[in-house]
């Protein structure tokens, strides 16, 4: 068998956001697919393990948002590259909200799913669903084929240069106004900062700043 052969599925390319614990959660999704067309079904297929798969599984819904082929590649990569267990992936993008789930605020077209059935895969789980409700976006889909040739480069270089950022911004020491509790995050360093600087919020001098 030429599991290759198999490569030749096409697929779109989508973000999938739900809520769990009262938090968005979502991920990058290829395995997603129009069912039946009267009423309107869909079927999922999403990682077990992942943050997704146990939100959508106490939620009961979720969003789709179907990425337009002039997605910003770092999209694919904030969903698609790390888990929501370790970072609120909504925050780092412009979105929006129906009915409570968050949707990208740029995408060719929005859909709001409840499963109706599950079945567990191997690996993965089926979602079966009801779409019950659905808008237009702007722009074409992006095929998922067309991310693997010309977006899965720019996709992993947004990445390192995020996660890079986060890094650099992590290590750099946080100064606390003990008056009123401003942290300093500006890009100058603490100490380089002139003697008559004030704090932005209380206009506290610069020596009543600690060093957290
Ligand atoms: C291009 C691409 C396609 C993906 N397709 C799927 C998919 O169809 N189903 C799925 O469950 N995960 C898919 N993933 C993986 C999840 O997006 C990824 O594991 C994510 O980190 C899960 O995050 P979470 O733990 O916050 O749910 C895909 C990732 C990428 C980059």
């Amino acid at each position: 068998m030429d599991l290759k052969a198999l490569y030749k599925i096409s697929y779109g390319l989508y973000v999938v956001g739900s809520r769990l614990d009262g938090k968005d959660a979502g991920c990058a999704v290829d395995a997603f697919i129009q069912s039946t067309s009267s009423p309107p079904t869909v079927i999922l297929c999403s990682i077990q393990a992942n943050q997704t798969n146990k939100a959508i599984k106490q939620t009961g819904e979720f969003t789709v948002s179907i990425l337009p082929t002039d997605v910003d590649p770092f999209v694919i990569a904030n969903f698609g590259y790390q888990s929501g267990r370790s970072t609120d992936k909504w925050a780092n993008v412009a979105h929006k909200r129906v009915n409570d789930l968050p949707v990208l605020e740029k995408a060719a077209a929005f859909l709001r799913c409840k499963v109706t059935d599950y079945k567990e895969l191997s690996t993965h789980t089926a979602f079966f669903c009801d779409v019950v409700d659905a808008w237009q976006g702007e722009g074409e889909p992006l095929i998922y084929g067309d991310y693997q040739k010309n977006m899965k480069t720019p996709a992993q270089e947004a990445f390192k240069k995020f996660t890079e950022g986060q890094a650099s911004s992590a290590q750099q020491e946080k100064w606390i106004c003990t008056v009123c509790g401003y942290v300093y995050d500006g890009e100058i360093p603490f100490e380089d900062l002139p003697d008559d600087w004030r704090c932005p919020l209380c206009a506290a001098p610069k020596s009543a700043f600690k060093k957290q």
